[in-house]
């Protein structure tokens, strides 16, 4: 039976393929993988002998239909017309880049492609992976890809234009709110007698907590807001401060982030035009 490739073990590639195996979703003898680096294999290896280390990644496309690639968004390119040789009319591709559009991908590969956004909160088996997939995937195909994704976070299948918002509202978000996390539990330093520890964990335990009443009782930001903010009380005044100021600055946000994926979307653009 062919293997299932994974082509690149950095931050993101080591943490969705081991979030594969300790969930079961894939067995280590099912998979091989390559990476630039031969030495960051070592550990996965020692921990699991079954799986296959490709001398590289040509080799790994002659044993693979299923191939995931992990490596950074600049290197996607080189890396399909590397192996582009050894794939069968079968393949499938399947990129985690976010700024790389699909039609980039099938100017080089016009077989099956899926892109997905995977998210660090994965490590927890948590988050959110967007996927979308092009229209040679075929469902059964989309569903495994669906299925290993599911595994270790909730999956959103979306529309490909959606790609740039919906990777900052997941994918960048957990960096999103430590930043603004982080300024909250440093000003409240600045008011009080508390040091930065002790503050950092009031606050990280409350995100905790209030991440689960919003997930686990489904309760709705709003209900949650009146809960807390008494009529005329303390935190109606802080919550008014936060409506007044935060608008902007996540009109702001968006603006700079969508800005940076239209610059990188017109870099990719000429990367592969350039065939
Ligand atoms: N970080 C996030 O939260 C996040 C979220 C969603 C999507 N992404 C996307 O995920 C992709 C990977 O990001 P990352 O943070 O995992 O990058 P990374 O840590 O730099 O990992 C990339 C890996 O690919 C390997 N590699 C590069 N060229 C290769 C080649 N030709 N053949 C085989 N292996 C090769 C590198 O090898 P070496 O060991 O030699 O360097 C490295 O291990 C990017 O497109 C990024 O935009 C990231």
């Amino acid at each position: 039976m062919a293997k299932i490739g994974f082509i690149g073990y950095g931050s993101m590639g080591s943490m969705i393929i081991t979030g594969f195996l300790s969930s079961n979703a894939l067995k280590p003898d099912e998979i091989i993988i390559s990476n630039r680096t031969k030495s960051k294999l070592y550990n996965i290896k020692k921990e699991y002998p079954e799986i296959e280390i490709a001398e590289n990644n040509l080799f790994l496309a002659d044993e693979c239909e299923k191939i995931f690639i992990f490596v950074g968004t600049n290197a996607v390119k080189e890396v399909i017309e590397d192996i582009h040789t050894k794939i069968s009319d079968k393949a499938h591709i399947i990129y985690i880049a976010a700024a790389l559009t699909i039609e980039n991908v099938e100017s080089v590969f016009q077989g099956k492609i899926s892109k997905v956004i995977p998210n660090l909160t994965s490590e927890v088996s948590e988050g959110v992976s967007l996927i979308c997939h092009n229209e040679k995937v075929n469902e059964i195909e989309a569903e495994f890809v669906n299925k290993l994704f599911n595994s270790i976070s909730t999956v959103k299948i979306i529309e490909e234009d959606d790609f740039e918002v919906g990777s900052d509202l997941t994918s960048c978000a957990p960096a999103f709110i430590a930043e603004i996390f982080m300024e909250f539990a440093e000003a409240s330093v600045k008011n009080s007698n508390f040091n930065q520890e002790d503050a950092n964990d009031m606050v990280i335990k409350t995100l905790y907590g209030t991440a689960k009443l919003l997930h686990d009782k489904n309760m709705s930001f709003e209900e949650l807001i009146s809960r807390v903010a008494t009529k005329g009380g303390i935190t109606e005044d802080g919550i008014k401060v936060l409506e007044n100021k935060l608008p902007g600055t996540f009109d702001e946000l968006f603006k700079t982030t969508l800005d940076k994926h239209e610059q990188i979307k017109s870099e990719l653009n000429c990367q592969y035009n350039k065939n």
